[in-house]
């Protein structure tokens, strides 16, 4: 039978708590969850791409469908290559939105077979971001 990919993807530069909310949230959705880091965003990240895997693989370990991992390029591309028919989103404010809705219809142009789904993280993880956590 096939199974339900889903790709999450972000610079999780670091995971916070409102991450790894969207995280529970999803394996309970979806067989296989791959956290995937985004290393060509065009952040400056304070944490290597090493340390922040290890950080996303040491919060996620109690969750059995969770795979960490990072990628380059187009993220519908990666998605393609891992099988993966969903993107997975976080919603946080209305502010969100914005870009959010340019990002999933960018990626609906490139590949229309890929949908993004959104969740929405708890609400007392509402005002957190990785910056905030630095
Ligand atoms: N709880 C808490 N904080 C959250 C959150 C949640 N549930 N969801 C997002 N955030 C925060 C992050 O911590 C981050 O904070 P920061 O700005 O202080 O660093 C911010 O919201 C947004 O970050 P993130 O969710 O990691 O997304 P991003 O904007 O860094 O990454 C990509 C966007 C990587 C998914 C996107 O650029 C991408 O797909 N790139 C690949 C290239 C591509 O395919 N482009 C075409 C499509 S446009």
């Amino acid at each position: 039978m096939k199974k339900n990919i889903a790709v999450y993807p972000g610079t999780f530069d670091p995971i916070t708590n409102g991450h790894l909310d969207i995280i529970e949230r999803a394996s309970c959705l979806f067989d296989k969850v791959i956290v995937t880091i985004a290393l060509n965003s065009n952040k400056k990240p304070l944490f290597s791409k090493e340390v922040r895997k290890e950080m996303i693989t040491y919060v996620t370990k109690k969750f059995k469908n969770i795979e960490v991992d990072s990628f380059n390029g187009l993220l519908v591309d990666y998605a393609k290559k891992k099988k993966a028919n969903t993107i997975i989103r976080g919603l946080r404010v209305v502010s969100d939105f914005e870009y959010e809705f340019q990002m999933s219809l960018t990626n609906r142009k490139l590949s229309p077979d890929i949908n993004t789904i959104f969740l929405m993280s708890n609400e007392k993880y509402t005002y957190l971001n990785s910056s905030l956590v630095k």
